[in-house]
């Protein structure tokens, strides 16, 4: 077993798997692009923003409306993701495993083992509080669209669509984080789609078990 992740990546195979098809590469792009325009718009609504909503997309009425077209690309862009991404996003027994160790992101020599599958516990915790963010985010937001609730019902969905989607851009920096920064190689999985025989063996060894046995790898 390689010492630590990054050294394994330089030490890299030229052997890759495929590890996200094309269709969910294009949904996660779509959808990360409507998070981001749905995140600078709505924190310029909530604190009036003006200078920037103006400076980006014209008027503030233009920022409302930016806002509202894009929830129903995250919505449906979101949906289809998080359907597509089911299957790998159940628990499974080495998850709480995983979990006990926190990944062994706290080890500063790197060499803490923490089983994993496909995606990690940690990645499947930040599926399950973006599927329920999106339908938090959907029911509210679509009942303020659409003026669909009375008015003291309006107030507490704007407070939960406020604070929920703030915790959600908290959630997706620190995504950007660990599929970046901090581990190495991760990015290429939503690029071209692909990561190195090495990459797996480190970070995924139950998925690296499970594709030896298959004859994939
Ligand atoms: C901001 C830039 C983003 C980057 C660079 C990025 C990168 C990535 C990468 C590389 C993966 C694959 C990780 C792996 O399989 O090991 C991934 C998966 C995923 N992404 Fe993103 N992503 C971004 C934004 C978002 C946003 C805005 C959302 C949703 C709001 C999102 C939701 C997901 C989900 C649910 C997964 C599958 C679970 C996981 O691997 O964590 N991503 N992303």
């Amino acid at each position: 077993m390689l010492a630590t992740a990054s050294e394994a990546i330089r030490k890299g195979t030229k052997r890759y798997v495929e590890k996200y098809g094309a269709l969910t590469r294009l949904l996660h792009f779509i959808h990360l692009i409507s998070f981001i325009v749905l995140a600078i718009t709505g924190l310029s609504l909530a604190y009036k923003w003006n200078g920037l909503g103006e400076f980006l997309f014209g008027s503030m009425k233009n920022v409302k409306s930016v806002h509202e077209f894009f929830g129903w690309v995250l919505t449906i862009s979101g949906g289809l993701l998080f359907l597509k991404l089911l299957p790998e996003s159940t628990f499974k027994p080495y998850d709480f495993k995983w979990l006990a160790k926190l990944g062994g992101y706290l080890d500063p020599t790197h060499k803490t083992h923490a089983p994993a599958g496909r995606v990690n516990a940690g990645q499947k915790i930040f599926y399950w509080f973006g599927l329920i963010a999106l339908i938090v985010m959907a029911v509210t937001g679509f009942s303020l669209m659409y003026d669909l609730v009375s008015k003291d019902l309006r107030a507490l969905f704007l407070v939960v669509h406020f604070v929920v989607g703030v915790l959600w851009i908290s959630f997706v920096i620190i995504h950007f984080y660990l599929a970046t920064i901090a581990n190495p190689g991760t990015i290429w999985a939503m690029i071209n789609g692909k990561v190195s025989e090495d990459y797996i063996k480190v970070h995924n060894p139950e998925w690296y078990k499970e594709l030896k046995e298959k004859g994939i790898l």
